[in-house]
């Protein structure tokens, strides 16, 4: 395993540390989120009483695999915890996520539960958001459209593509990568992005987040908000 994984892997199980029996959890996505379900996985066969609400398909299949009890909004609207990783995470801790293409199931998690903890490693921390192209998801119908809209914000969208075609969100939208050079005042672009016919969402998490774990390959760093 290399160093990354490494830093990834102890900010992932590291946040086991926050989770109680009988508690109901949000689980995130990414690779970092993943030792963190593998970690809860073994802590259920031991006994341990909880239920997640997965954020994506990827994610599902993670807690499925090893044997993480599973639920829905359907039974619960506010969850004790929710657990994710970031794709950046600024001084304030703003975050930029959505690089694998989670970031509304990921959000709409964060925005129920009680405590947002929030998993990297230690590549992820940046003076200011931006130099990972922000994500967001937009509705397939027009997305032309709405990318011209948002590169009149001044910034560069691109529609991701998965093998040669247009990746689909677990949604069924589409993600545009935009490039819009250092962002100084996130919460401003998520609600001007917002605005915009067509954006379902942004992959800016202005003031969401509680606790900030960040892996280093022998250790973790825990920063309370
Ligand atoms: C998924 O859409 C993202 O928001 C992830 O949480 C983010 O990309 C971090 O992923 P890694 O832990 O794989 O870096």
């Amino acid at each position: 395993m290399d160093a990354k994984e490494m830093a990834k892997k102890q900010a992932g199980e590291a946040s086991f540390r926050f989770i109680e029996n009988g508690m109901t959890i949000g689980l995130g996505s990414g690779s970092t989120v993943y030792w963190m379900i593998r970690k809860l996985g073994e802590h259920v066969c031991d006994g341990l009483n909880v239920a997640g609400i997965p954020s994506s398909r990827q994610t599902e299949a993670w807690a499925k695999e090893f044997g993480v009890p599973l639920t829905d909004f359907s039974q619960t609207q506010t969850l004790d915890l929710a657990i994710d990783g970031a794709d950046e995470a600024d001084q304030s801790w703003n975050l930029t996520k959505g690089g694998g293409g989670a970031l509304v199931r990921e959000k709409i998690i964060a925005a129920a539960a009680e405590q947002f903890v929030v998993i990297v490693d230690e590549s992820k921390l940046v003076d200011q958001l931006g130099a990972f192209p922000l994500p967001v998801e937009v509705l397939p119908f027009g997305w032309e459209v709405t990318a011209e809209r948002i590169a009149n914000l001044g910034a560069k969208p691109v529609v991701r593509q998965n093998n040669g075609s247009l990746f689909t969100s677990d949604n069924g939208n589409y993600i545009l990568d935009c490039d819009f050079g250092t962002i100084h005042e996130p919460a401003a672009l998520h609600q001007q992005l917002k605005q915009l016919v067509g954006v379902v969402e942004t992959g800016i998490f202005a003031g969401m987040a509680d606790k900030l774990l960040v892996g280093h390959p022998d250790g973790v760093d825990i920063r309370d908000s």
